[in-house]
């Protein structure tokens, strides 16, 4: 066998693992075509950016670095627009420029974007009056309206995951290195409703004073053109196999090929089954790789997914990405923490406080407390405290939008607002403000600590 036929024989091992949560697609010979069309398309990411963003998440690892990864809990096709891109782009960069001041340390910007378009389920299917249709799966399989038609899965929508994962991929590029993102234009960030929120107002004093800090270094003659721009990466649920391996590239002498949908993929909560065909394709792929790891998680699993995931102990390969929930987490992350450090594992630890405290509004509404999540951040970053292991970042899903979907924050949404504008496509997401609010709740954790270690 060749070595190019080996690296692209290495992207389909999984076909022989029982494979989670795939759609039922319903015509074999369209999936063919257009998994065939996508094989042959252009990488959106390139080998070299998965790398630097391994270094950067070795940086974690060590402490040295915090990971911000946030976004839609699914983005829509719908949603492919200027505005929604911008929005969580600058909720993200505020968030980060409010962790770096407080935390000094550098923070790892990663999107649930360009590519968040498919959904795990607890149910295949879903009821409503009596007529049961196809769950929603991402509008990379089928559509949220609640008709026959539109529930179908369809294969097309694998190759629009991949246009519209390249057309917001081009947006943030350009934002993110045309100036939308300059330091010096921190300001500009905080327009909108958040401006008038208490976090709002908490950020524009802090942008002030980094404007300040910024002309002092200035008129001292240091270059501050390299703040123009804003290293940014993307990442998603790598969930559905034949899409990712439709777009795995083997790069000329090297080892492995590279997952090119995005620069960090993840492994979720439900497809993380150590024999199953996920675990199998992401050991074969030389991306950075996150798992999700819910409360219910042995140990044993752990080590099993560290030693297939990451046999090499390479930092800033694998994260574990924690969403126990509020009142778990305490009991849940110290033993995970303990063993993994006996054994010499450089993983990065980060919380997801959102998916382990998802509750049902009266009203019906699927939501989130606020509080809830803060706790979560704080259990998590405790515990790690107490074991002197690195509390790595957050792992959120959040939007720049206005939104009532979680109840609480700054702005204290109310468990009767939440039909005002409740508009995710699954889970319920922080909006800019609530967003903010919990940056800026994570930054005071952070810089007790700092002033302890002082
Ligand atoms: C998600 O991140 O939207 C998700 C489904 O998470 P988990 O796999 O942790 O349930
Ligand atoms: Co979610």
């Amino acid at each position: 066998m060749k070595d190019s036929e080996a690296r692209h024989h290495a992207a389909e091992t999984w076909r022989r693992y029982p494979a989670a949560q795939q759609p039922d697609w319903p015509d074999e010979a369209k999936l063919r075509s257009v998994v065939r069309q996508l094989s042959l398309a252009p990488p959106l990411v390139f080998a070299a950016e998965c790398d630097l963003l391994r270094r950067r998440m070795a940086a974690v690892a060590r402490g040295e670095a915090m990971l911000l990864q946030g976004g839609d809990c699914a983005e829509t096709f719908g949603q492919t627009t200027a505005q929604s891109i911008h929005g969580k782009l600058k909720t993200l960069l505020q968030m980060a420029v409010v962790l770096t001041h407080a935390s000094a340390l550098p923070v790892v910007k990663v999107g649930r974007m360009a590519g968040q378009y498919a959904k795990p389920r607890s149910s295949g299917e879903e009821r409503r009056d009596g007529i049961v249709l196809p769950a929603y799966r991402g509008d990379a399989v089928n559509g949220l309206e609640f008709t026959a038609e539109t529930r179908q899965p369809d294969p097309d929508r694998l190759r629009m995951m991949y246009e519209h994962s390249a057309i917001t991929l081009n947006l943030i590029r350009a934002l993110t290195t045309g100036g939308f993102a300059d330091l010096r234009r921190v300001h500009t960030w905080n327009q909108g409703f958040v401006a008038d929120s208490r976090s709002g107002e908490r950020y524009e004093r802090l942008a002030e004073e980094i404007d300040r800090s910024l002309a002092f270094m200035h008129a001292c003659g240091v270059d501050t053109r390299g703040l123009d721009t804003a290293e940014f990466f993307v990442s998603h649920e790598g969930l559905l196999l034949e899409y990712e391996a439709a777009l795995t590239r083997a790069e000329p002498g090297m080892d492995r090929p590279y997952a090119t949908s995005g620069h960090m993929l993840w492994i979720g909560e439900r497809t993380r089954d150590l024999d199953g065909a996920h675990v199998e394709y992401f050991s074969r792929v030389a991306n950075p790789i996150a798992v999700k790891l819910g409360p219910a998680v042995s140990v044993d699993v752990v080590m099993g997914l560290l030693d297939r995931l990451d046999p090499n102990r390479e930092p800033g390969r694998l994260t574990f990405v924690v969403r126990a929930g509020a009142d778990r987490i305490r009991d849940v992350l110290p033993t995970l923490v303990e063993k993994l450090k006996a054994e010499g594992a450089q993983v990065c630890w980060v919380s997801d406080p959102m998916h382990g405290n998802t509750i049902a509004a009266a009203s019906g509404h699927k939501t989130r407390r606020f509080d809830a999540i803060l706790e979560e951040v704080r259990g998590f970053v405790e515990v790690h405290r107490e074991l002197g292991s690195h509390p790595g970042g957050i792992h959120v899903e959040l939007t720049g939008d206005d939104v009532t979907e979680c109840v609480g924050g700054s702005n204290a949404i109310l468990p009767e607002q939440l039909h005002q504008r409740y508009e995710t496509a699954c889970d319920p997401r922080l909006n800019h403000t609530q967003s903010l609010d919990l940056a800026f709740l994570l930054a005071e954790m952070y810089c007790d600590h700092a002033d302890r270690a002082a």
